[in-house]
């Protein structure tokens, strides 16, 4: 089997490091051999090039190259799978705004690369944030690359909130179908239980009966449900003293997994084509399927009156959040 061009932006940071190894280990492309290319900018470089040389050590056996780079027209020379986790943080004092132009700053450029030298099927999912509106950035830099190829990354959001429902009901992950996440991968996102199963039975039914009634479910729905979800990434800075790290890089792949090797229901940010009233070109989360050639929105799902409400929210700071990177110029 021929090697697939991977790059990864950011692989000397805490989600690169913890993304890396199970790369190579086949955790993201089953047996299909990797060629790894590391795009990093120059202070990143020394902590990359350590990760290179534990790669070494590990001899992965699917592994087929690795090149370490801070020039983004060199990391995506033949690129077909693009995962961008390096991004600008907030800094002190650092307004939204200045965070969003900061990082337009960079996934402007890095479009513009992507399109120039990325592979024709080449595939791109944005985690460092905000996520979203970086995506967006990434389209319109790269206007050639087409759209469905373009996506932003909610699973983590998707996968906390099924961990909830599991502890919650008292059954495996695995068992959990159909949980959507709706709108921006922000504290505006809803996590929606609506169409949910476990154990093929629908996860509103389960919640009644476990919290004695359809109403006290919904309070618990609204009240912990979808703000520990929408919150989970302060949580656990504030337990474990540093950002989700393990869990955003198992997403990424899973993220990256389904799309490539299909999946019926899961949730990724994807950009509009104007499916439930998402003004077209935001980059927004929706339920979404993949039949191997990349997520399609799951159309067709009744909102009711709950959820509408919520989803406009967030819509609602995806179109703020648009027009200050367009002020800037970039979109
Ligand atoms: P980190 O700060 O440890 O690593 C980021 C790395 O990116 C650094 O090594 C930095 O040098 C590098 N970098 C910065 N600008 C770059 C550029 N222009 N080109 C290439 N590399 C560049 O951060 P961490 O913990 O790895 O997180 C990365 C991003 O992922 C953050 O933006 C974080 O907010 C985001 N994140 C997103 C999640 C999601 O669900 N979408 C979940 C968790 C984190």
């Amino acid at each position: 089997m021929d090697p697939l061009t991977v790059t990864l932006t950011g692989a000397g940071g805490q989600i690169g490091y913890a993304l890396l190894f199970r790369i190579a280990a086949g955790d993201m492309l089953g047996d299909r051999p990797v060629r790894l290319r590391l795009l990093e900018i120059p202070q990143g470089l020394r902590s990359a090039e350590g990760a290179v040389l534990e790669l070494q050590d590990c001899a992965f056996p699917l592994l087929d190259d690795v090149e370490l780079t801070d020039d983004p027209r060199v990391a995506f020379d033949g690129c077909q799978v693009a995962l961008l986790v390096g991004a600008r943080p907030r800094g002190p004092g650092m307004e939204r705004a200045d965070l969003l132009a900061a990082n337009a700053g960079i996934f402007g450029p890095q479009g513009e690369a992507l399109g120039a030298v990325a592979a024709d099927d080449v595939r791109i999912v944005v985690v460092g944030n905000p996520a979203n509106t970086n995506a967006l950035v990434l389209a319109a830099s790269a206007p050639d690359i087409p759209r469905d190829r373009i996506t932003a990354l909610t699973r983590l959001d998707h996968d906390r909130a099924v961990g909830q429902l599991s502890e919650a009901l008292g059954m495996r992950a695995g068992e959990i179908d159909r949980v959507a996440v709706w709108g921006n991968h922000s504290a505006t996102q809803f996590p929606d239980v609506t169409y949910a199963t476990a154990a093929g039975r629908p996860v509103p039914e389960l919640l009644a009966e476990r919290f004695g009634g359809a109403d006290a479910a919904t309070r618990w729905l609204d009240d912990e449900f979808v703000p520990r979800v929408a919150k989970r990434g302060q949580e656990i800075i504030d337990v474990r003293g540093s950002s989700s790290v393990a869990s955003a890089a198992n997403a990424t792949l899973q993220h990256v997994r389904d799309e490539h090797f299909g999946t019926e229901w899961t949730s990724a940010a994807v950009v509009s084509r104007g499916e439930y009233g998402v003004p077209e070109g935001l980059v927004c989360s929706f339920p979404v399927s993949s039949d191997g050639s990349g997520y399609r929105v799951i159309e067709g799902l009744p909102l009711d009156e709950r959820a509408r409400e919520r989803l406009d929210r967030s819509v609602a700071e995806l179109m703020t959040e648009r027009d200050a990177v367009a002020a800037w110029g970039v979109v």
